[in-house]
């Protein structure tokens, strides 16, 4: 079994919809060979991030940067994860109400420093709330989960 690590900070109803449609697009195919795992960030353990094999980040945009719960996750997960966990697959979705550009900066400049690897293009819901928003965080879900079921990432 692989397992995919979902860490989502959903502090709105907007925001948990997003969360909830990238576990829906998670479990949306069958897949024996994939289960997930969701936390919010301040709850996840370096031990969380060792055992997945590939990782799906969800923040908002705060004053220009990522969540303070999404940041104080990769406070402590850096290190203890620096060695062992290079070419993680990983993406991302943003919710930014405004802008979101210091915040895909951040995680694309902290997960290079890791060493993860980008397996989907960032999904980026930008401006008044959407709900194509959903489909978008939904296909991210879905075709993570499918890669990593076929054997592709
Ligand atoms: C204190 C505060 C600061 C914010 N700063 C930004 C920001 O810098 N850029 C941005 O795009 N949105 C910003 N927003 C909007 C949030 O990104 C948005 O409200 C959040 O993602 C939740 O989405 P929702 O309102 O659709 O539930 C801010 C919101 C708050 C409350």
């Amino acid at each position: 079994m692989k397992k995919l690590l979902v860490i989502a900070h959903a502090p709105s109803d907007n925001t948990i919809k997003l969360r909830d449609a990238i576990l829906a697009g998670i479990t949306k195919q069958p897949l024996e060979n994939i289960h997930y795992q969701c936390l919010p960030p301040l709850q996840a353990t370096p031990e969380d991030v060792l055992s997945c094999d590939a990782i799906i980040l969800g923040t908002t945009e705060n004053l220009g940067y990522m969540s303070g719960a999404l940041k104080d996750f990769f406070d402590r997960i850096y290190y203890p994860c620096l060695e062992r966990k290079q070419g993680l697959p990983f993406s991302y979705y943003i919710r930014a109400g405004h802008d979101g550009t210091g915040t895909n900066l951040a995680i694309q400049n902290i997960c290079n420093g890791l060493k993860w690897k980008q397996i989907q293009p960032e999904v980026i819901c930008r401006g008044s709330w959407r709900d194509d928003f959903l489909d978008d965080c939904t296909n991210l879900g879905e075709n993570i989960a499918c890669g990593l079921d076929f054997g592709i990432y």
